[in-house]
């Protein structure tokens, strides 16, 4: 019998609850009963939100006005949310996984195999460190990732949308993930490349910065699609530049060309930097983030300053115009109107990413 656990609960990992849970109410070999770890918050109104949860199977905060499914059980304990799950869901703001995985080491199932949902890296001396990978070294178990065209909001619309299972040589455990998650409305589908889909996932948050900066400055879409374009051929590149063992094909995926348009379309990351740049970069990330996103979390400006310290490491910000741009105005460096400057540099990046 398989139980499963989501450890996280903003957005993303409450629409992944009800998914998970709307499956496992119907397939015999998963226990029906779905765990989702809180981060415990203190409501306006006093009260706890995983009481209210409980009480109301509904989300309040993160995701008002959907059912999670009567199944879903909240839970404040990490440790205990854990405790009997042999399949785990990782879906928090990737800034905390760190924290989250000491908490966890030595206190989960030997036999629990993972899944990250979660957008970000890490940064070593080395390079850029996925966050499937800080799961398999801290906690010792084999780590798949989803990621794919998912605005969470529509998802938890019932509206159709696919996403892609990255998984490295179990390929039984990435079918157990495939049907976990698979409903009429959220087709998935699975490749042996969890760096490429993983990485996917990450990068394309820096691409939806500058797609914001773009819109901010009524730009319109003949600039946003170069941007889009642009900042693919940098995913790829940076990608393959560390792990060769990526495959081009996983980039036309979900996980790929599909999560890139709709974050560029429509995510977070492209909202905050619209306002970012309409205010001329006068407000900063911090404060619209907390202004606009009530509690959620960007990740595009943290991913950006991270892809940078690992390419000024390696003195190749030159071959990444479109990156380096980012953090450079996201910091106030440059004006948002530099993000369109990076074509001056047009013959050398594209020489030296032809190259790659
Ligand atoms: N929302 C989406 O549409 C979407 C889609 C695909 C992937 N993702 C990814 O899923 C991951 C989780 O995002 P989300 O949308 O579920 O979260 P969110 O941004 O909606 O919410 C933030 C979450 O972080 C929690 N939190 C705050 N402080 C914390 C702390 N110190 N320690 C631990 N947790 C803390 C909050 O309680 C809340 O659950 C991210 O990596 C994101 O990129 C999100």
């Amino acid at each position: 019998m398989y139980k499963v656990t989501v450890i996280g609960s903003g957005n993303w990992g409450s629409v992944a609850a009800k998914l998970i849970a709307s499956n496992t109410i119907k397939l015999p070999s998963f226990h029906d009963e779905v765990r989702m770890w809180v981060f415990e918050e203190k409501l306006p109104s006093g009260e706890k939100l995983t009481d209210v949860i409980n009480k109301t199977n509904e989300n309040v905060k993160y995701l008002p006005g959907v059912k999670l499914g009567k199944n879903v059980v909240a839970d404040p304990d990490l440790v205990n949310a854990v405790k009997d799950a042999n399949m785990l869901v990782f879906v928090t703001p990737h800034q905390f996984m760190e924290g989250i995985c000491k908490r966890l080491a030595g206190k989960i199932r030997a036999d629990a195999e993972g899944i990250s949902l979660i957008k970000g890296m890490e940064v070593k001396k080395e390079g850029p460190s996925m966050i499937s990978t800080l799961i398999t070294k801290q906690l010792g178990i084999n780590c798949s990732v989803l990621m794919g065209a998912n605005i969470a909001n529509e998802i938890a619309m019932e509206k159709f949308s696919e996403a892609t299972v990255g998984y490295n040589q179990n390929k039984s455990a990435a079918d157990r993930w495939v049907q976990l998650f698979c409903t009429p409305y959220f087709n998935v589908t699975s490749v042996e490349d969890v760096e490429g889909v993983e990485l996917c996932g990450t990068l394309k948050n820096v691409v939806a910065i500058a797609a914001g900066f773009v819109d901010g400055l009524e730009m319109g879409n003949n600039t946003k699609a170069a941007i889009m374009r642009i900042g693919l051929k940098e995913m790829m590149a940076f990608s393959k530049m560390w792990f060769p063992s990526v495959k081009d094909s996983t980039f036309f995926e979900s996980c790929g060309v599909a999560d890139l348009i709709t974050t560029c379309m429509g995510g977070r990351n492209r909202k905050v930097a619209d306002a970012y740049a309409r205010n001329g970069g006068k407000r900063s990330f911090e404060e619209l983030e907390a202004e606009m996103l009530q509690g959620q979390k960007l990740q595009g400006v943290l991913t950006a300053q991270e892809v940078h310290e690992v390419l000024s490491d390696r003195g190749w910000l030159h071959i990444f115009p479109l990156f380096s741009a980012v953090h450079a105005i996201s910091i106030g460096h440059l004006p948002p109107s530099a993000i369109v400057k990076i074509s001056e540099e047009k013959p050398r990046h594209v020489q030296l990413l032809s190259s790659l």
